[in-house]
């Protein structure tokens, strides 16, 4: 510890050994508290882990931290001064770095000039080309990370991105790294790789935030485990001093069980049908029958085969080869509107670009699909909060304002709205993308039940997943897909959870 402290002089000064200290902490928005009276200390060559329930103030928290938000009450300690009012800018002077879960990097540049950007280094008005990839290539050295400066951000995978994106901020010369979410929807290989440039930053000294709803990779790599719940912090304690039950019971109030049902209903005809779909790049002749009452889960990485299979079956795009069934009869591709009156509903796993409306209130978005197919109802849409109570309550949509835009909800809880919006519908077969992403331990486990509950009803349900614990939760069959394609199919009773994630590695079954 002193070692690593001693070549941070800035560190030095403050007594507790902090980089930061928050104070007593509180933040409303309107009225209502996100955050009330929180007080903890982030420390150098430390991670630590905050977790709570969507809408506990997490986001909220780190918005204070990097100076997006002012406090209502209460301060900021950095290197023993006080900070009320922050600042973007100064938080950025200061040291304290931000990678939000949304992806900020221009996808047309490369990973180098990404890295850099706003600090090409130039003689005169010639920017320096050749000392722009060597500087990039030792910021991505310093994190341990093997990737090619030269090529364009879009082409990287989702987690390549992400170090990409601390890349830029480790070479600003950060000292304290926020992860809003780095690991949501990883898959199991994706997420170990962030997991250990997060480690060897830490070693280096950094005092890392890192937020992340599962519970045993934070476990696995935390010093430091902060509960939020209802904006206060109700429990900060060391990872040998907490356990995957005590962090539920500390996050929810109480326990979380989440089981596998036994599937009562018989499986029917095939409901959604897709036959050698290809398009040469992303997704390579797969074929998948799901039968009424059956989830066929589609597991990979996350990122380029899941979004292709839903601009495909939404009608938003036209593969190069192959067909698609819903009931039985043909539905043409690159039509949404055919998709739409086929009875098939997909759930996209990009909710922020494809799923929600921003300007409108979450009641409007929650019915917005149900009201949109039914016309008459269009014309009078009256009782709106009435109807979409039950909803609310289903899919456990919490806010501090009654009916804010939906923009206002955590990340979290526009998951939920956007769950809601489609399976309300009484789809006929569904597709989902990812359908738990950043979504709590408590409300997955309730959605999940809302899934099996579709099949129960005798919906086909095709669920794209990179998490081998959700297949493993949800569906009735497998299809394992590594670069579009399909490379094993198992019936999920005759594999277990490891045997699972070793074919998705490419170990195959033993
Ligand atoms: N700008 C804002 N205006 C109004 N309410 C807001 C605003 N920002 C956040 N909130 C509310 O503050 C509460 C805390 O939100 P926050 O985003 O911090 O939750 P979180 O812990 O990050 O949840 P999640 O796990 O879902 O991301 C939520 O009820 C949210 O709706
Ligand atoms: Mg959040």
């Amino acid at each position: 510890m002193t070692a690593v402290r001693a070549d941070r002089e800035t560190a030095a000064g403050s007594g507790t050994g902090a980089v930061i200290e928050v104070r007593g902490v509180s933040k409303s928005f309107g009225g209502a508290a996100a955050l009330k009276d929180v007080s903890l200390s982030l420390r150098p060559g430390e991670i630590h882990a905050l977790m709570g329930m969507n809408g506990a103030g997490k986001s909220t928290l780190v918005q204070i931290l990097s100076g997006a938000q002012n406090p209502d009450a209460g301060h900021l300690e950095i290197d023993g001064r006080s900070h009320g009012v922050l600042g973007p800018r100064r938080a950025r002077r200061l040291g304290i770095s931000t990678v939000p879960q949304r992806r900020e990097l221009v996808m047309s540049l490369t990973v180098a000039e990404n890295i850099m950007l706003g600090a090409l280094p130039a003689r005169g008005s010639l920017v320096r080309w050749r000392s722009v990839a060597a500087e990039a290539r030792a910021a991505l050295a310093r994190l341990g990370v093997d990737i090619d400066p030269a090529v364009e951000a879009g082409t990287l995978t989702v987690a390549e991105q992400t170090m990409v994106e601390v890349a830029r901020e480790v070479r600003r010369g950060g000292r304290v790294l926020i992860l809003d979410e780095p690991t949501a929807c990883l898959g199991a290989e994706a997420a170990e790789q962030i997991r250990a440039m997060v480690r060897r930053l830490r070693d280096g000294g950094m005092a890392i935030v890192y937020i992340s709803h599962h519970i045993d990779e934070v476990l696995g790599l935390a010093d430091r485990i902060t509960v939020l719940r209802d904006g206060a912090v109700v429990a900060s304690r060391g990872p040998g001093e907490s356990d995957e039950d005590g962090l539920v019971r500390d996050m929810v109030g109480r326990d979380v069980v989440s089981r596998r049902p036994e599937r009562t209903a018989r499986l029917g005809e095939v409901g959604l049908g897709l036959r050698g779909l290809g398009d040469g790049r992303f997704v390579d002749g797969l074929d998948v029958q799901v039968r009424k009452g059956e989830i066929v889960a589609v597991l990979g990485p996350a990122g380029d085969a899941q979004s292709r299979l839903f601009d495909v079956l939404s009608g938003r795009r036209r593969p190069d080869r192959g067909a698609l069934e819903v009931d039985g009869t043909r539905v043409p591709f690159g039509r949404i509107g055919r998709s739409l009156a086929s009875g098939l509903r997909c759930v996209t796993g990009d909710r922020r670009a494809l799923g929600l409306v921003p300007g409108l209130t979450v009641d409007e978005n929650l019915l917005l699909a149900q009201d949109r197919l039914d016309r008459r109802r269009l014309h009078r849409r009256g009782g709106l909060s009435r109807r979409a109570a039950p909803l609310r309550d289903d899919y456990r949509v919490v806010s501090l304002a009654r009916n804010p835009p939906v923009d206002r909800l955590s990340g979290g809880n526009q998951q939920k709205v956007l769950l809601a919006k489609w399976l309300a519908t009484g789809p006929a077969a569904c597709f989902l993308e990812d359908p738990t992403n950043g979504v709590d331990v408590a409300a997955m486990a309730d959605i999940h039940v809302l899934i099996d509950a579709l099949a129960e009803q005798g919906v086909a349900v095709l669920l794209a997943s990179s998490s081998a614990e959700e297949v493993m939760r949800l569906a009735d069959r497998v299809i394992v897909v590594r670069d579009g394609r399909p490379v094993a199919e198992y019936e999920i009773e005759k594999i277990t959870r490891d045997e699972l994630i070793a074919a998705v590695l490419g170990g195959g079954l033993s």
